[in-house]
């Protein structure tokens, strides 16, 4: 493998509403594992991935969670020096030199994993997203029956296609589990769902890089 991927992970409900008062919307334990599975699986075993994030998303982290493990965290602020290790992470004031400098270690991808600013700021940057569709679908009378509230979003991508779920399987790492492909209501998909919600992964491809 060349240079790193530089792939975006996101999850997202269907008005692109991706978090709320700084934080996640949902609070989703299967996604939270897949979203773990994503980043942190190789397909090279002496290699490791890579995780950029705002500032404000890298505060929304209990701390207790932080950094996030086998990976390489670096937080981006503009208040930060050039890429630099402070401890257990590396800071940087700019995304394209984090990724140049990124590019340059044993990184097998570079994920960036939000927040709003920084998917926006990515958009003409990554080769893939991987988008975690998340609908609300009360069904559960023991759980909230209103739709979450948000309050920050992710610009609509446009320049993108959705690949099929087996091309969305060939990209992760055998690591990654995923749930057993299953026509329903939103099509053919990896289906998960939890308390009132419905969710899947896909992958798109950014097609104003050529991507394979
Ligand atoms: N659903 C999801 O998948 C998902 C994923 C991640 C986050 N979120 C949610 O998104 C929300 C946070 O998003 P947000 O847009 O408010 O904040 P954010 O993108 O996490 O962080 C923004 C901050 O990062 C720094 N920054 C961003 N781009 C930079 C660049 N190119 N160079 C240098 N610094 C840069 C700046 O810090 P300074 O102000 O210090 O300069 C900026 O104020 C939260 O609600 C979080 O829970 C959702």
């Amino acid at each position: 493998m060349g240079k790193p991927i530089v792939c975006i992970v996101a999850a997202l409900c269907p008005q692109m509403g991706i978090g709320f008062r700084g934080g996640l919307p949902w609070k989703l334990s299967r996604e939270m594992k897949y979203f773990r599975q994503v980043t942190t699986s190789t397909f090279t075993q002496d290699k490791s991935n890579a995780v950029i994030m705002g500032r404000r998303t890298w505060e929304s982290i209990p701390a207790r969670f932080r950094p996030l493990k086998n990976r390489i965290n670096v937080v981006l602020s503009k208040k930060f020096p050039n890429f630099q290790r402070d401890n257990d992470r590396y800071l940087s004031n700019d995304l394209s030199e984090a990724i140049r400098s990124l590019q340059t270690l044993p990184v097998e991808r570079i994920y960036i994993i939000g927040g709003a600013q920084l998917y926006a700021e990515s958009i003409d940057i990554a080769t893939h997203w991987l988008v975690t569709k998340i609908y609300f679908e009360p069904h559960d009378q023991q759980q909230p029956q209103q739709a979450p509230p948000v309050d920050t979003f992710l610009p609509r991508l446009t320049h993108h296609s959705e690949a099929s779920p087996e091309r969305l399987a060939e990209f992760l790492p055998t690591q990654v589990e995923l749930p057993p492909l299953q026509t329903l209501q939103y099509g053919r998909r990896h289906y998960n769902t939890q308390d009132n919600y419905t969710y899947w992964y896909t992958l798109y491809n950014n097609n104003s890089i050529n991507t394979t």
